[in-house]
């Protein structure tokens, strides 16, 4: 049952109806519980669920108001899942409570008002919270007597656990003994989670289960009976919490808890922090959700405490979950969907690509309808069908990607996909290499070959024509215009104008901005030419070596082997691409139409300021997108990575540039803004 269907019930029925609803409500819900706690295999995503429950807390509600009783054991009063019965048990006490959601500022705001109030504060004061993210993970209880790891249980349903003792042992993470002067005795709790990279490299390893997220797969690499597994899985764990204890004097606050814990070397999330009221506590939001996607872990929320133990103690508990703590959900990064089609794309280099149609969701603010799903080998290993009901997760500005499918739910009707043994596009034959990539075999006379050519041809990184786009490629080959990249210099204002979307203006700019582009330097055009394995890096290899294009044409596949940084494959490709007619007739076109390769005296060294350094790309810029300048710089040597860390060379910061921007210049490391980038570049291109 999805959420949908849920939002069907009426709520203004008769009671009877309601007892019904809620029942089958109430099935549904323990049904996904299951699902989640004990087979760490969820069929509904985090946000689904949570609407899910928030649907049977607002009709229980409805029943209470006319008077009517809910069940100690509704699941909207109870905690986790049951306790798995492969595993002894452990009986917490206190017992392990769960934490109330709200989901925007409104809701927050409410629930600071409620507690001030309970508190008995007076009206506009401000509250000293402690603020952390909620970590998505599962929570543990920690036992340590004499500073000796003696015990660790899952929450299981919140009174009794599971005792994962063993397998607790072989996460690193955890100390076996603790250091400095520990009580004799005391229950740490926390989270035990999962990094997104050893969740990406579990996932991509394995060719059997599909965990959905770094949290169900924490879940099941820790409940394992052979503690060998969980070691291999690389868990982490940060603290937030305490259950009883010996001999051990709590201080007045939980942020003086978490030091006394760091003293212990028990982990400890640094981004907790002390806060004072309501402006600062939102403020906290703010700034954790720019930075969520860069941090190593999932995080799905913040969670605020009070932070005086003696006003936890005054607001106390309901049902489940303490009065004094909140979780402040952040919008889900994971979205389950649907596979309507599978579709196929046709790259420059003729690669099939299979794109899956999915009905459209949104993740974190973005509409997505489409995912690659990268080639044939992927979609056997994830055993995707058309039809299918998928996990779908978006971290940050990565593109989204397919998880797995959810096999509990595959239609009857869903189908198998095959690659297609014919080009979709030019009906040619498809060929396969030794990888998994099938490819066209129609060369420049596949249309979607020759579009993706002439698109890298014009790209910015190779004779970079300013205003011919995308767009325009595909109307000019459309309408047979542009057959060769040689074509691009003899169309005239009058061809270009025959373009849907330009007129005479854009034709004349256009005209004189290829004009310009025909002052070329050999590395860029060589890159332009499209080689298979040839990025801007190799292109300018090849052109210091041999320093002109007549000597490329001629060289043997030993010479173009003996260059540093081309290999065997690339060395193959490089001569076949110049061993064939069209490509020979292409390039002499080019240059009979005057193509100018500037005589410039080729450095000998690739002398970039970004050669192998790490780099960084923030906020926006006015001549690229962000993929286009780290391809850029790429082709200058360098690493570009997604997050700032003190390991980043240069943070290249365009307009509205954000958290990373305060990350970097809080680890000092160099900036360069879109003035100073544009002088590098310029400088570089002169090469
Ligand atoms: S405090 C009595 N702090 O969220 C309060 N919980 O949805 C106990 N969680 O069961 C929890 N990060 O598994 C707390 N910083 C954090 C947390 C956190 C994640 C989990 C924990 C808890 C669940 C409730």
């Amino acid at each position: 049952m999805d959420t949908k269907q849920i939002s069907l019930f009426s709520t203004d029925g008769n009671t009877q109806d309601l007892d019904a609803q809620v029942e089958t409500l109430r099935k549904e819900i323990e049904k996904h519980n299951q699902a989640y706690y004990e087979l760490d295999n969820p069929v509904i995503s985090d946000s689904e669920y949570d609407a899910l429950l928030r649907n049977l807390k607002d009709l229980e509600a409805k029943i209470a108001s006319t008077g009517g009783n809910i069940p100690q054991n509704s699941p909207s009063r109870k905690v986790g899942g049951k306790a798995v019965k492969k595993f002894a048990q452990i009986t917490h006490n206190p017992p392990m409570l769960s934490l109330d959601n709200v989901f925007n500022e409104a809701e927050f705001r409410d629930f600071y008002q409620k507690l001030t109030t309970r508190l008995e504060l007076p009206e506009n004061s401000e509250l000293t919270l402690s603020a952390e993210p909620k970590f998505d993970g599962l929570a543990v209880n920690l036992r340590y007597e004499y500073g000796k790891l003696t015990a660790a249980a899952t929450r299981g349903d919140g009174q009794n656990g599971e005792d994962v003792t063993a397998n607790v042992r072989e996460i690193t993470d955890i100390p076996k003994q603790l250091t400095g002067n520990p009580p004799d005795s005391i229950d740490i709790r926390g989270e035990i989670f999962m990094t997104k990279k050893a969740f990406a490299e579990l996932n991509a390893k394995s060719s059997g289960k599909l965990f959905a997220n770094p949290r169900n797969a924490a879940a099941g690499s820790l409940r394992q009976l052979n503690p060998e597994i969980t070691r291999k899985r690389n868990l982490s764990f940060f603290a937030y919490g305490i259950g009883s204890y010996q001999n051990f004097t709590l201080p007045e606050n939980y942020s003086e808890l978490l030091n006394l814990y760091r003293a212990f070397n028990i982990p400890i999330c640094d981004l907790q922090k002390q806060i004072n009221g309501l402006d600062a506590a939102i403020e906290f939001m703010t700034n954790l959700g720019k930075i969520r996607n860069e941090l190593p872990f999932d995080i799905d929320g913040v969670v605020f405490k009070v932070d005086e133990f003696a006003l936890q103690k005054q607001a106390g508990f309901i049902s489940r979950a303490p009065r004094w703590a909140i979780a402040w959900k952040f919008p889900a990064i994971e979205v389950s969907t649907r596979i309507l089609d599978i579709d196929i794309q046709v790259g420059r280099t003729g690669a099939l690509t299979p794109v899956a149609r999915l009905e459209p969701v949104e993740i974190a603010g973005v509409t997505v309808s489409n995912a690659t799903l990268h080639n044939a080998l992927e979609i056997a290993r994830k055993d995707i069908h058309i039809g299918d009901f998928v996990f779908l997760r978006r971290a940050g500005d990565v593109i989204p990607e397919i998880v797995k499918t959810i096999p509990e739910k595959r239609p009857a009707d869903a189908r198998k996909f095959q690659m297609p043994e014919r080009c979709p596009v030019c009906n040619s034959a498809v060929i396969q290499d030794e990888s998994a990539v099938i490819r066209c075999s129609g060369g420049l006379h596949c249309r979607a070959q020759r579009t993706a050519s002439l698109i890298h041809f014009a790209s910015r990184a190779a004779l970079d024509i300013q205003g011919l786009g995308e767009k325009i490629i595909e109307d000019a080959v459309e309408l047979g215009k542009l057959q060769t990249p040689a074509d691009i210099f003899r169309l005239t204002v009058e061809d270009w104008k025959q373009l849907p979307r330009l007129g005479q203006k854009s034709a004349e700019n256009l005209v004189a901005a290829i004009e310009k582009a025909r002052f070329c330097t050999l590395p860029r055009f060589i890159y332009a030419l499209g080689i298979r394995e040839i990025g801007a890096v190799n292109a300018r290899a090849l052109a210091e070596q041999f320093s002109s294009i007549e000597k490329i044409l001629t060289a043997s596949e030993e010479e173009f082997l003996s260059i540093d940084g081309i290999g065997a494959e690339s060395a193959k490709y490089l001569k076949s691409f110049f061993s064939d007619q069209e490509n020979l007739a292409v390039i002499a076109d080019l240059l009979k139409l005057g193509i100018v390769l500037e005589e410039v005296e080729v450095k000998k060294t690739l002398n970039s300021i970004f050669s192998g350094k790490k780099v960084v790309i923030t906020g926006s810029f006015a001549d690229f997108s962000r993929e286009e300048l780290a391809e850029i710089l790429r082709g200058f040597g360098a690493k570009v990575s997604a997050s700032v860390s003190k390991n980043t060379d240069f943070l290249i910061a365009g307009e509205k540039a954000g958290s990373k921007l305060d990350k970097a210049r809080e680890l000092e490391v160099q900036i360069i803004d879109a003035e100073k980038l544009q002088e590098e570049l310029q400088g570089l291109s002169k090469n």
